[in-house]
């Protein structure tokens, strides 16, 4: 039988991943297909049993449901609790539901897919802690990444954070802008700079090293203020793309086994970004 694949979300037409996914389907030459499906929060229930019901071999899981569909899951991994959200499920052979989030692997993996170790990046900062903060940290962790420095609006979530990974600390966005030359690699996980309404900065990167790989998890607008401030300081700028098609191509391989070719997807989707 044909295999389906879907994501939720409210709203969900503005998506990629449908393309996305139905490209690497035919590029693999897989017969499956992916939809967007639009789901209400009151109905999330119900669609998660429907989809299991319908024969649905995974999902993607979108805004506003990340943690709301967690109790409506059999089973999630150490990334999903660590982050209380789940972007991906896959169905078991036996009907089990397993919950997982690509979104930190995905980042460490565009990371690397740009050329970068853990001995060239050496001392790190995240700004922001909140679910993707958390992920991304935890992820570039296991990958070797550190030491690593926290730093967030709130103090007290940073600390939080920090206490719950070895070999990470809390700074301050003040200290941080100010030790900000000693980062080889400066990671901006906040939702400041998404879509052009939201302009402005977490905190100013002019005082960054050269050559110091500056990212942004944000890839609509494809350059934030923030990134541009970097990229104007002599910084290796990184933006969401990479990170947004690599979490897509690990949920992929979790449903197939094959993990798919990511550089022309990123192109492709860059392209589309910047023409808008
Ligand atoms: P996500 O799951 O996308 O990480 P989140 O858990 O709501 O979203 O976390 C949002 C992060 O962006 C937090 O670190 C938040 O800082 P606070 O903990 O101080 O709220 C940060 N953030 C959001 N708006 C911000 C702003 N205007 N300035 C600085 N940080 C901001």
């Amino acid at each position: 039988m044909k295999k389906w694949y879907a994501v939720i979300g409210d709203p969900i037409a503005q998506s990629m991943s449908p393309r996305m996914h139905d490209t690497w389907f035919r590029e693999n030459g897989i017969d499956a297909s992916y939809v967007p499906i639009h789901v209400k929060g009151e109905h999330l229930e119900e669609a998660v049993a429907s989809l299991k019901r319908l024969g649905c071999s995974g999902w993607n899981v979108t805004v506003p449901h990340k943690s709301a569909i967690i109790p409506y899951l059999d089973r999630v991994d150490e990334e999903a609790r660590r982050m209380n959200a789940v972007n991906t499920v896959k169905v078991l052979e036996d009907g089990t539901l397993f919950g997982t989030n690509t979104d930190g692997r995905g980042f460490v993996h565009s990371l690397q897919e740009n050329g970068a170790t853990p001995q060239e990046v050496g001392n790190l900062l995240i700004i922001g802690a909140g679910g993707a903060a958390a992920g991304i940290s935890f992820a570039l962790a296991s990958a070797g990444f550190g030491p690593i420095a926290i730093t967030n609006r709130t103090i007290e979530k940073a600390k939080q954070m920090s206490d719950s990974l070895v070999g990470s600390a809390a700074l301050s966005l003040q200290d941080a802008e100010q030790d900000i030359s000693k980062f080889g690699l400066v990671v901006q996980t906040t939702s400041v700079g998404m879509n052009f309404a939201k302009s402005g900065i977490p905190l100013d990167p002019t005082g960054i090293s050269e050559g110091a790989i500056v990212a942004d998890i944000i890839y609509n607008p494809l350059q934030t203020e923030f990134l541009r401030h970097a990229r104007e300081a002599g910084g290796m700028t990184m933006n969401g793309v990479g990170m947004f098609v690599h979490q897509g191509a690990l949920a992929f391989e979790l449903w197939t086994g094959i993990y798919p070719d990511t550089k022309k997807m990123i192109q492709t989707i860059s392209t589309e970004l910047g023409g808008k």
